[in-house]
């Protein structure tokens, strides 16, 4: 399967996916990566990489709709099977979903719909909660509303910080994007209303 990455920041989760693969057993590769500002490591490990980038900033456009229609077709160029929300900080507007809704997914750092937006990590931390965790769902056209596919749990310690909570949400977050956009590209899935069904053999 061809998959295009969306990033706005440091690309762990991106490369989490580059690493995987590089195994063609994995079933996926990467084609393109896409951001929505310039200068952030997302996207020179996409450089490194040797992958095609695109950048579509919100500023560059004269309205947000023209911007959600230049971003469509930047991904569209590639012909992803799947676009990968990895820590992409931007709404995915009407024309994308259009376009690639029901085959994009986001990964949030927080137990959806616990925690939705852009600062999941903080407001967890700030309410106090013991338990939080990490969520790979569909892209609808809400804010972090679409179909959960998974979600796991991470413990908040008493002397967390946001970088050390977001970083022990981030071992779990990228290991979980890794296994099910490989079982979502090997094997497909099921959508019954809000309820996610991987096609997988031994799940
Ligand atoms: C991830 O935790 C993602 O869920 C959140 O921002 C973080 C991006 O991390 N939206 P990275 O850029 O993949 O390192």
């Amino acid at each position: 399967a061809r998959l295009v990455v969306l990033v706005s920041g440091a690309g762990t989760n991106l490369q989490a996916l580059l690493d995987a693969c590089a195994d063609p057993a994995y079933g996926a590769r990467v084609v393109a990566v896409g951001a929505d500002r310039h200068g952030i490591a997302g996207l020179d490990r996409a450089r490194a990489a040797g992958l095609p980038t695109f950048v579509e900033r919100v500023p560059d456009h004269p309205t947000r709709a023209d911007w959600d229609v230049a971003l469509t077709a930047a991904v569209a160029e590639h012909e992803p099977d799947l676009v990968v929300s990895a820590g992409f900080m931007k709404i995915l507007g009407a024309r994308f979903l259009e376009r690639f809704g029901g085959r994009t997914v986001n990964t949030h750092p927080a137990l959806l719909p616990a925690f939705q937006g852009a600062h999941a990590v903080r407001n967890a931390l700030e309410y106090g909660v013991k338990v939080t965790g990490c969520t790979v769902h569909f892209v609808d056209e809400g804010v972090d509303t679409g179909p959960v596919i998974a979600q796991e749990a991470v413990p908040v310690r008493w002397h967390d910080d946001e970088d050390s909570l977001h970083e022990r949400i981030k071992q779990v977050e990228r290991r979980m994007l890794v296994e099910v956009v490989g079982r979502l590209a090997r094997d497909g899935w099921t959508v019954k209303g809000r309820r996610v069904s991987l096609k997988c053999r031994t799940c």
